[in-house]
């Protein structure tokens, strides 16, 4: 039974993919900050080991890889879990820098520091890790300079460790907007209704976690059945 590890599941995409991978017999281990919330999304799932916390905390992270040692083996850590900064974004003149490495925390910091604890197993599977990245990442939008340069440092990450890992594959994906707390966050007031549900994305991760589709950044519109990717 393949196993994935994903950060951030109680909500939005990281829901989305849990409860996909879950419906196709997939076991996995999931977190997010809130309990009750995790709990909650992952009712009447099975093979789920849940495992409320932080990223941010090496505590919880050595939870998470104990948890992966349990099951035996891990094809696919997501590292979705993700911190916007503040609401709305400030420009860089006067980004307030204790959020700004809050921010990297989050969006680098946890996701190599899992990365490192569980490239072993992941090794031993041949799996595969998927970052999840953003548009703000490749794009100058203003306001997004702290949480854009974060994702843009977990790409470059993701395509070193592409060169470094050869028998992992190494993906980050932009998932392109979606309808969820953390967009409704950065676009604070605004009728956000017609941004798609994390749900459509899902189509585009799972072809890139069950397809073994080369290292890359990986945007979910190319992924998706009606786009080509070059
Ligand atoms: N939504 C968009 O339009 C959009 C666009 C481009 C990229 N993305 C990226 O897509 C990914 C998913 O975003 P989303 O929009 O689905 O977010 P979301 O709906 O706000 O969900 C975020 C999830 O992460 C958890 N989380 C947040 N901080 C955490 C932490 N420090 N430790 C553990 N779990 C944590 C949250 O639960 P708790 O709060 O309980 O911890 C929640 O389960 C993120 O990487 C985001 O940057 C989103």
């Amino acid at each position: 039974m393949p196993t994935a590890l994903i950060t951030g599941a109680s909500r939005g995409l990281g829901r989305a993919a849990a409860h996909a991978l879950a419906r196709r017999g997939w076991s996995l281990i999931v977190d997010a900050r809130r309990a009750a919330d995790l709990t909650g999304a992952m009712r009447g799932l099975a093979g789920v080991i849940a495992v409320p916390g932080d990223v941010t905390d090496p505590g919880h992270r050595a939870r998470l890889a104990e948890a992966a040692s349990r099951t035996g083996r891990l094809d696919v850590l997501v590292n979705n879990a993700s911190r916007l900064g503040p609401s709305p974004q400030p420009p860089l003149a006067s980004y307030p820098l204790d959020e700004l490495s809050r921010v990297y925390d989050t969006v680098v910091f946890a996701p190599l520091a899992l990365i490192q604890l569980l490239a072993a197993p992941l090794t031993a599977a041949a799996g595969a890790v998927v970052n999840v990245s953003s548009d703000a990442a490749t794009e100058a939008y203003p306001g997004w300079g702290g949480y854009g340069s974060a994702k843009a440092a977990l790409d470059q990450l993701t395509a070193v460790l592409a060169v470094e890992q050869p028998s992992l594959r190494c993906y980050a994906f932009d998932p392109g907007d979606m309808r969820t707390d953390m967009h409704q966050q950065a676009f604070p007031g605004e009728d956000i209704s017609d941004r798609p549900l994390p749900e459509a994305v899902v189509p585009a991760f799972r072809k890139l976690i069950t397809e073994r589709l080369p290292d890359g950044r990986y945007r979910a519109a190319e992924l998706m059945p009606s786009g080509a990717r070059s």
